[in-house]
């Protein structure tokens, strides 16, 4: 596979003149990146394809003569996925955003890639359904950047990740082949699912244009309840007695730091009591008994020591600002430069991972403020690291990367993956191997070159 080339920009316009394409500084600047902050934006140009066919139009011609290209969604990505840092040109699917026409006995909804994930949220709620898939980027991240990266986010408990609700693929390979995959069959055992290797793929083997996404049947009524923890292993102590006791759809845990944050920007602490943890859990609550089956569980936490103090619910509305108080967090550190770490382990070795953890943060993170959040019932820790205001953006990273090496082997020894939902981009590319085998990684390596032999579909990127 050739090094890829800068695109001709004159040289595109005369073949693909109908093709919308820009590129001034501003357009450059807010496509060459997504939510990172480690790398400079510097793509060649912009081009905002109407349909599947303006894509393979372009792929075919960047094929033939080697260009670069970074497709991008929403750019709400947290590890370097969607940046053009390197004169490339980006392939925005911001105008291939339609909702087709809902099959409502498949319940199954044709979309485009660069579709809104909160508009096919609304679109589900409008017709009794749901899409179940939510995370606090919603509101920018797009379809298709969500099953390039096998989106996660807060509901993973019980829906799964994005790849559960991918019922069909339409992609544009890097020859400009067009793969129609699964059709939305629901059993379909004719050898290799090729959709489930573009899920998660980072753009590396095709382009996503298309997909056929699967509805779900909305959940009863639910309440959202917020419990101080005296410390990290009691949370989990905690989500054992919950998934007991309720039915979950979410269990979320939060730092005390963490609600600093976001409370200094206006709002309340949730209960009187401040505790260094809290534990956000979303469950089935209907009427009278649902609310006392959760203050049982409760009560009998709060005898066993597994939390101080707690709140429930009461309308929808406090639900949404209990949810804030978890949600808001990414956004409020975003200012701080934070390095993020999306680790995971299966949750049974959650308690081993945050004890060793825990160890190596006190003694290579001495100087730095540490942010811990994520979602801790799917054995999955954001830990985050902010940047001093009088540090370099350069040395900060640097800092950081010295004490990967330790975090990472911690993570390789549980059997755990260096990033549980964020993706592999750019950021964490360096240490695929402590979650996958040399031998894996040859294989991806000859995946990407069957599938984009000139190696044009976001270079560098993952592998
Ligand atoms: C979250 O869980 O809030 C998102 O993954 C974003 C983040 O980790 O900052
Ligand atoms: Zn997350």
């Amino acid at each position: 596979m050739s090094t890829p080339l800068l695109p001709d920009l004159n040289e595109l316009k005369s073949h693909l003149p109908d093709l919308k394409l820009a590129a001034d500084e501003e357009t450059l600047t807010h496509y060459g990146r997504d939510w990172t902050r480690f790398a400079e934006p510097a793509p060649s140009g912009v081009v905002f394809p109407a349909d599947t066919a303006e894509v393979v139009a372009l792929v075919k011609m960047a094929a033939e003569r080697g260009w670069a290209l970074v497709p991008s969604g929403g750019r709400t990505g947290l590890s370097g996925g969607a940046v053009a840092a390197r004169g490339e040109l980006v392939v925005s699917l911001d105008r291939m955003n339609r909702i087709g026409e809902l099959d409502p006995v498949d319940r199954l909804v044709p979309v485009g890639a660069g579709l809104v994930t909160e508009a096919l949220q609304n679109f589900a709620r409008e017709q009794g359904l749901l899409y179940p898939v939510d995370f606090a980027s919603k509101g920018s991240s797009q379809i298709g950047g969500n099953i390039a990266t096998n989106a996660g986010g807060v509901k993973v408990l019980r829906y799964g990740n994005t790849r559960q609700w991918v019922a069909g693929l339409t992609v544009v390979t890097g020859t400009g082949e067009v793969l129609e995959l699964n059709r939305g069959l629901v059993k379909n055992a004719t050898g290799v699912d090729l959709r489930h290797l573009m899920v998660g793929s980072e753009g590396v083997l095709g382009i996503i244009t298309e997909a056929l996404i699967q509805l779900a049947e909305p959940p009863p009524a639910q309440a959202v309840m917020v419990l101080g923890v005296p410390d990290m292993p009691t949370v989990m102590r905690l989500f054992d007695q919950a998934r007991h006791s309720l039915e979950l759809s979410a269990f979320e845990f939060f730092s005390d730091l963490a609600l600093n944050h976001v409370l200094s920007h206006g709002g309340s602490a949730p209960m009187e009591t401040r505790s260094p943890f809290y534990a956000l859990l979303e469950f089935d609550c209907e009427g009278d008994d649902g609310e006392a089956q959760a203050l049982t569980l409760f009560e009998q936490a709060l005898e066993a020591g597994l939390c101080t103090d707690g709140v429930l619910s009461q309308s929808d509305s406090q639900a949404q600002a209990l949810w804030g108080l978890r949600e808001n967090i990414s956004e409020r550190i975003a200012p701080h430069t934070p390095y993020k770490n999306d680790i995971s382990v299966r949750i049974s070795r959650v308690p081993e991972l945050l004890s060793r953890l825990d160890e190596v943060v006190n003694q290579r993170y001495p100087d730095f403020e540490v942010v811990w959040y994520g979602h801790i019932g799917d054995g999955n820790l954001h830990l985050n690291i902010l940047k001093p205001a009088e540090l370099a953006v350069d040395e900060f990273q640097a800092a950081c990367e010295a004490v990967n090496g330790d975090v990472f082997a911690i993570v390789e020894d549980l059997g755990g993956s260096v990033s549980a939902e964020h993706g592999v981009g750019l950021l964490k590319q360096p240490y695929l191997h402590h979650s996958r085998s040399a031998a894996e990684i040859e294989l991806l390596r000859g995946l990407k070159a069957l599938f984009d032999p000139h190696g044009i579909l976001n270079p560098g990127k993952m592998l």
